[in-house]
């Protein structure tokens, strides 16, 4: 969502703070601003409807606005539709007061009209610009106390940035709820949503934390609780290389995404595999815990919950203990049954998705003991979580998760043998040989990405259909929520995922002459009943595309249209595999139909507001 960065150095501000709002371009965004100081001129701020060019056009790459600290900001909308004027930075009526702002102020009416009862004029819909006039309002010389009496009074969700034309030497940021980092630099620091913002600058960061305030000085660095009481922060060394997140002679993020899906797998899970035993670092869970746990909830958004929904068959099978799956939206809401002998298996790839966070927090209220599975390091969830996994995907810039999805289930799998090992609930020939499939998985990876051109020829026969149903049963059921996801963010197209049991319950009714069905049939305990499904669906018209293990093939192929033929792997672990033509497929029909695929309309990569 909404993407700011801050600068205050020696050098000119304009061409960084557009540098690094273009790096946060994969935040979902709909208008940009910028507000940069020059003891000459002023306070200048110039904001632009639609992308970030528009304004880097306006300011000529940023040389325009001179000037050497400021802020910077992309805003995808909440309050206030997409316009010049409620873009952001937000400016109080006295041009004291530049805000950039990420989140949601709840009780910004209630103030708003305080402020308009002393006289105040507001010139936005936004809810942000109630915080600048607030600080306006408050402020009699002193900033950190303007800033304190602020958050002291405003309700909701905020990364905050803020400049005072007062104090011209100096940037405040503070947070709650949504994320923010400080870059500290020789003669400069930043701020910004996240470290790719900075990375080209510094590779020293630290995480701000809820309700601390900070201050950047072009030599300094203070934080402070909310009640100004100093705070020492650590500083992190980023070791990511630069050229992780960009696109490496690839169209398209999503596509450079895909391919390094082998990679990304081998990285997650390679360091955990020592002579020949899991080894997941942190985790103690012996066989007397495991054996008290009265269940594991799986709590996550989007493609993470479909990772869940996939963990729950798998978890369920080879520990032969209860699991739950939730929307963390849902979840934060249902007064969840949870006991101190509950794991909370948290999964998000930013770590900064606000609805898994308050799961997180109400899950650890009830007692739960949370284990989180997340790629960004140092994200609030997995500094939250009392155990994280990390998935080394590395940076994860396409709003269409990819390799997180993947890396994702890569270490529910390695939670679940470890587990299984721990409680004896497998043979040890049984365990051998799921891991030893396991770690094959990457080569027949990177089989079915060597293939690809034959799925794009499926999308380039199939990408004008307006309707597109996946069925499948059991895991494939699982991969058919997440194939029907890709297609339906990236290509527009409306598109269900239906356990194929449930089609004579209602949604058969939908099947007629054309409709595109694909058939995910990799799961070889029901391969023969979701063939059932296929001849239904076939038999009311429907153009079917069958999904299956080489070894199936030959029995599937002369009942579909089309058949995409999978690399044999245990049909537990195929998941993993089915997955990737799915994703391909969605990527290459989003191309056929001239979709801005990375940046898909109304979606940002990291969900920071409720
Ligand atoms: O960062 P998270 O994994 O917590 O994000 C959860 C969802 O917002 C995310 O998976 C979303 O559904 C993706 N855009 C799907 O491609």
């Amino acid at each position: 969502m909404c993407g700011i960065v801050g600068y205050v150095g020696r050098e000119e501000a304009g061409p960084i703070l557009l540098d690094g709002l273009s790096r946060l371009e994969y935040r979902g965004y709909d208008s940009a601003g910028v507000a940069v100081y020059h003891p000459q001129v002023g306070l200048q701020v110039d904001k632009a409807k639609g992308r970030l060019q528009v304004l880097s056009d306006l300011l000529d790459g940023g040389k325009k606005i001179k000037g050497t600290l400021g802020l910077g900001h992309t805003r995808w909308a909440t309050h206030g539709r997409p316009s010049d004027v409620n873009s952001h930075p937000q400016v109080s009526e006295d041009g004291l007061f530049a805000v950039v702002h990420n989140g949601i102020i709840e009780n910004y009416s209630e103030i708003k009209e305080f402020l308009e009862s002393k006289g105040v004029s507001f010139v936005s819909e936004t809810d942000t610009e109630v915080v600048a006039q607030l600080l306006a309002y408050h402020y009699k010389g002193d900033l950190l106390e303007a800033v304190s009496k602020v958050l002291h009074r405003i309700r909701g969700a905020y990364a905050l940035g803020i400049l005072c034309a007062d104090q011209p030497d100096r940037i405040v940021a503070a947070r709650k709820d949504s994320p923010l980092i400080l870059g500290r630099g020789d003669g400069f620091n930043m701020l910004a949503s996240d470290v790719t913002a900075v990375i080209r600058y510094t590779r020293d960061v630290s995480y701000l934390d809820d309700g601390e305030i900070a201050q950047l000085t072009p030599n300094s660095v203070e934080v402070f609780d909310r009640y100004l009481r100093p705070v020492e922060k650590s500083v992190h060394h980023v070791d990511w290389e630069i050229s992780a997140a960009e696109k490496g002679g690839y169209e398209h993020f999503m596509a450079k995404e895909i391919m390094e899906q082998p990679k990304a797998f081998r990285d997650t899970v390679s360091p955990r595999i020592q002579d020949g035993e899991i080894v997941l670092e942190g985790l103690n869970f012996d066989r007397a815990y495991l054996t008290s746990l009265d269940k594991v909830y799986i709590i996550a958004c989007g493609s993470s919950y479909h990772v869940g929904m996939a963990g729950k068959y798998i978890l369920e099978k080879l520990l032969r203990k209860p699991v739950e799956v939730a929307l963390a939206s849902e979840f934060r809401y249902c007064d969840p049954i949870v006991t101190d002998k509950t794991l909370a298996l948290v999964i998000s790839q930013s770590g900064e998705t606000i609805d898994t966070l308050a799961a997180l927090r109400e899950a650890k209220r009830l007692g739960a003991t949370v284990l989180s599975i997340v790629n960004v390091v140092g994200s609030t969830i997995a500094r939250e979580s009392d155990k994280v996994l990390y998935t080394w995907a590395g940076p994860e810039i396409a709003v269409a998760t990819t390799k997180a999805y993947t890396t994702q289930l890569a270490l529910v799998y390695l939670l679940a043998l470890s587990c299984a090992k721990t409680l004896d609930s497998l043979s040890p020939e049984e365990y051998q040989e799921l891991l030893r499939g396991f770690l094959r998985l990457p080569d027949k990876m990177e089989a079915i990405l060597k293939h690809r051109d034959y799925i794009q020829y499926l999308a380039s026969h199939y990408f004008n259909h307006s309707s597109i149903f996946f069925i499948g049963r059991n895991l494939d059921y699982a991969v058919g929520m997440e194939a029907s996801l890709k297609l339906k963010e990236i290509s527009y197209i409306h598109s269900e995922a239906y356990a194929a049991g449930e089609l004579k319950h209602g949604t058969i009714s939908l099947i007629e002459p054309g409709t595109l069905v694909i058939a995910l049939a990799g799961y070889a305990p029901l391969f023969e009943k979701l063939v059932s499904n296929v001849v239904e669906v076939k038999s009311r018209g429907a153009d079917v595309i069958g999904v299956t293990s080489a070894a199936q093939t030959g029995w599937l192929a002369p009942k579909v249209d089309a058949i995409i033929p999978l690399p044999d792997a245990h049909p537990l672990l195929l998941p993993s595999l089915e997955v990737l033509p799915m994703q391909l497929f969605a990527y290459y029909v989003a191309l056929q139909r001239g979709c801005d695929i990375d940046k898909p309309r109304n979606l940002a990569k990291s969900v920071t507001v409720e």
